[in-house]
């Protein structure tokens, strides 16, 4: 397998690059290696072949693609960002960028694509109520309820509050922010590119992604990254409204096996053919158990729940990812416990 790896000096990329080299595929890297992104230039193994350039542009992309079987596209603008002043930032790198991919792909004759797609789309997870055990879609969070304490959304109809269950790939997209939109758009771009060429897609719709060489606490990294940091300076992790959101976390090994695995499907595809499919874990933490576990293998100070809130955050979101498992017979390694234990002392991308 010649496998291209885009923004594979990304986090997430640089794990997908190890875990394929130890298959013995021949890898190849394209990333912009931006110092806001990377202060320090990565190292990489010396069997990477390194094409730094952006992937917005067409003949650094041709370049990428020559001889390549299959790209694995990573690259992407991640985080929720700092305002609304992000979004052409978002949009270049995250739509144009894919949208120039997508076409040298085509020009090359290079017909598999795996794309990292996130739970973003999805917005709010799915719940049910449970007075009827019926799934229901929930209503905005009310300003009262956040300051009285309920944070669980509540059925718009009858005023409920409503129980979480685990989103699955059928689920409605909802995509809240510019991040999300850019990342839906994304799919579509894919989907609309294996319909057109002829080529075969996979999107994974990450959950949490955590593990060593995540970046450390910038306005576009994840939480677990905000109570390591905090952690790092000697600070209790700030855990914000009660600390029982749920999430799916996954460890970043295990993402990068999802990838690999989805490589080898897209070989086997239907010419044409998108699939999307959820990577998340089996067991469901909260985002206080987050900072709980972190505390205690860090030996650090036990993290302050503060009751603050964020109109716009999702409450909880869990993914089931048993289609995956059908599918493509990936299934997560790595437990919480061990995960957290190991992420707790990891270094982290941009740490002195
Ligand atoms: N980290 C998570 O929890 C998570 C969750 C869901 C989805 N994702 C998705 O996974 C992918 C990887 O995310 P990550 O956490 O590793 O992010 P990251 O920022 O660590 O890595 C992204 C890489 O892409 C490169 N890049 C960005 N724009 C580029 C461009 N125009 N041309 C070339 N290179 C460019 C960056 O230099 C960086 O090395 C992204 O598509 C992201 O949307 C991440």
């Amino acid at each position: 397998m010649r496998l291209l790896v885009t923004g594979g000096a990304g986090f997430i990329g640089m794990h997908v690059v190890d875990a394929a080299l130890a298959k013995g595929w021949q890898v190849r890297v394209l990333d912009s290696l931006a110092p806001g992104i990377h202060p320090r230039p990565p190292r990489f193994d010396p069997r990477v072949e390194l094409v730094t350039g952006d992937a917005a542009d067409p003949d650094t992309v041709d370049h990428a693609l020559d001889g390549v079987d299959t790209v694995c596209h990573q690259s992407a603008k991640v985080g929720l960002g700092v305002s609304f002043a992000d979004a052409p930032d978002y949009i270049r790198n995250n739509d144009f960028a894919t949208a120039v991919l997508l076409a040298g792909m085509e020009r090359r004759g290079v017909a598999r694509l795996v794309l990292a797609s996130s739970m973003v789309v999805y917005g709010e997870g799915a719940y049910t109520d449970p007075e009827t055990g019926q799934p229901v879609r929930p209503g905005p969070r009310a300003e009262s309820d956040l300051q009285a304490g309920i944070y669980d959304p509540r059925n718009p109809q009858t005023g409920t509050v409503l129980a979480p269950a685990m989103v699955t790939e059928d689920a409605r997209l909802d995509p809240r922010n510019v991040y999300a939109a850019s990342k839906l758009s994304q799919e579509h771009l894919a989907s609309a590119w294996a319909r057109s060429t002829g080529g075969s897609a996979v999107a994974l719709r990450y959950h949490n992604v955590y593990g060593p060489r995540m970046p450390r606490d910038t306005p576009y990294a994840g939480v677990a990254s905000l109570f390591r940091s905090a952690l790092a300076r000697g600070e209790a992790p700030r855990v914000f409204e009660d600390g029982a959101q749920r999430r799916s976390f996954i460890h970043v090994r295990d993402v990068a096996a999802a990838n690999l695995a989805a490589a080898g499907f897209v070989d086997g595809m239907p010419r044409g053919g998108f699939r999307a499919y959820n990577v998340g874990a089996d067991e469901v933490h909260t985002i206080g158990d987050v900072a709980a576990a972190l505390s205690r293998f860090g030996n650090g100070p036990a993290p302050v729940v503060t009751g603050e809130y964020r109109l716009g955050d999702v409450r909880h979101i869990t993914a089931s990812s048993a289609l995956i498992k059908d599918e493509l017979g990936w299934a997560p390694s790595i437990g919480f416990d061990e995960g957290m234990r190991e992420f707790a002392t990891a270094p982290l991308r941009g740490q002195d």
